[in-house]
């Protein structure tokens, strides 16, 4: 991309975005990245060092709730494209807590639409790319795979709140004409991860000895994404992408709960030199998730077809590179979970 536009991510502190930026910062000098982030408990500015020195790129601390500041943050900086990835994120959260993820989700996704219609007309090239799961589609039983075909069934409160945003992210589309694109993606995995999720937590608890609490009967499955490849399909999509089409995007890595599991206590075991049979006698079975759907599975041959893409990390490689990147960044686990980092973004960022 030669082009000298704006590109304004929004969630580019959290774990996929941050991975994004720091790709596409130094990939694409001529363009401008404006990372709008409110810095949540998932959002991290320790994730953006390798590009916090870059001229190119920029922060700006928003809250995509707050409707006056997104429309500031347009007319500071008059974006040519968005690359929407701020979200309210961990199902479980949702479970206990949906508001926040109706605020953020919809209600900021509506704040953004309404700040690129505005905006819409005076650009140089323009585009509305909103980063969405398969979780939409709800639950697959032992066989078949999600198209952009299947019908939305959301199952939690965060994948409703991403249903509703993907509906939003269309209907300006269609009543508006704004060119939009969309990505349904299955789970990411890879560096910078914020240990709540399943991987980063697994990781992390094996290597410290804690238990590795598996929900119900450790069956379900999911299909597991390198996040570098979730990264590249969305460059891909940005730019070749027909505008008001969806793609849906996948590692082609099912793997259950419990064969995950199994896998990082046998790459842990093999990095750290421990036995791999008492990293899995951590593993203890724990209640269920309500509502928890058993099985996602991604058909990505439009994606493929279409624009070429496809993933190029395999799951064994992918999570030896993760098991590894955690291993050789504790700074970044004492910052993301000691709250120390967060009182300093505080003191930073909300009393500026
Ligand atoms: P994350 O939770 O790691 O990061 C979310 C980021 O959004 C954080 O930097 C946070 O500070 C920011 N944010 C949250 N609320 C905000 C608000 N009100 N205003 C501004 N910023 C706010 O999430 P992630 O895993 O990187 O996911 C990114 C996107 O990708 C999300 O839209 C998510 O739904 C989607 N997605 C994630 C996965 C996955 O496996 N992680 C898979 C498919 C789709
Ligand atoms: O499919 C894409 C989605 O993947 C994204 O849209 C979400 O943002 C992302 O969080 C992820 O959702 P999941 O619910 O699939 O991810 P999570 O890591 O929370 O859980 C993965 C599986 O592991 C799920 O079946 C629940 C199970 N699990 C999770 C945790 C945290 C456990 O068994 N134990 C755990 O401690």
């Amino acid at each position: 991309m030669d082009t000298p536009i704006t590109v304004l991510v929004t969630g580019g502190a959290g774990f996929i975005g941050s991975n994004w930026l720091n790709l596409m910062v130094p990939r694409f000098p001529a363009c401008t990245f404006v990372n709008v982030d409110a810095l949540t408990y998932a959002g991290n500015l320790a994730s953006l060092e390798p590009i916090q020195n870059c001229l190119n790129y920029r922060f700006e601390h928003c809250d995509i709730r707050d409707r006056e500041a997104v429309k500031r943050v347009w007319e500071t900086f008059r974006p040519d494209t968005v690359v929407h990835f701020a979200a309210e994120s961990h199902v479980d959260r949702s479970i206990s807590g949906p508001t926040d993820f109706i605020e953020t989700n919809v209600v900021g996704t509506l704040n953004l639409l309404e700040a690129f219609r505005a905006g819409f007309g005076g650009a140089t090239s323009v585009r509305f790319h909103h980063i969405s799961t398969d979780e939409v589609y709800g639950t697959l039983g032992a066989e078949g795979q999600f198209t952009e075909e299947t019908r939305y069934d959301p199952s939690s409160p965060y994948s409703a709140s991403k249903a509703a945003s993907d509906h939003l992210v269309r209907a300006y589309h269609r009543t508006y004409g704004l060119p939009i694109t969309i990505t349904n993606c299955s789970n990411n995995y890879g560096p910078r991860q914020f240990p709540e999720k399943l991987m980063p937590l697994m990781i992390l608890n094996a290597i410290e000895g804690k238990r590795l609490p598996v929900y119900g009967s450790g069956m379900n499955v999911r299909d597991w994404l390198y996040v570098d490849d979730h990264c590249e399909a969305i460059w891909e999509v940005l730019v070749n992408g027909v505008p008001g089409e969806t793609y849906n995007i996948g590692g082609n890595s099912e793997r259950t709960n419990l064969e995950v599991v199994h896998a990082i206590c046998r790459v842990v075991a093999n990095e750290l030199g421990r036995s791999y049979e008492s990293l899995v006698g951590q593993i203890e079975y724990v209640k269920d998730r309500p509502g928890h759907d058993f099985r996602y599975a991604i058909d990505a041959s439009k994606i493929k077809a279409e624009l070429g893409w496809k993933p190029t990390e395999s799951f064994e490689t992918g999570l030896q590179r993760t098991v590894s990147w955690y291993l050789a960044n504790t700074n970044w686990i004492e910052q993301v979970r000691s709250g120390e980092y967060r009182r300093w973004i505080e003191q930073n960022y909300t009393q500026r």
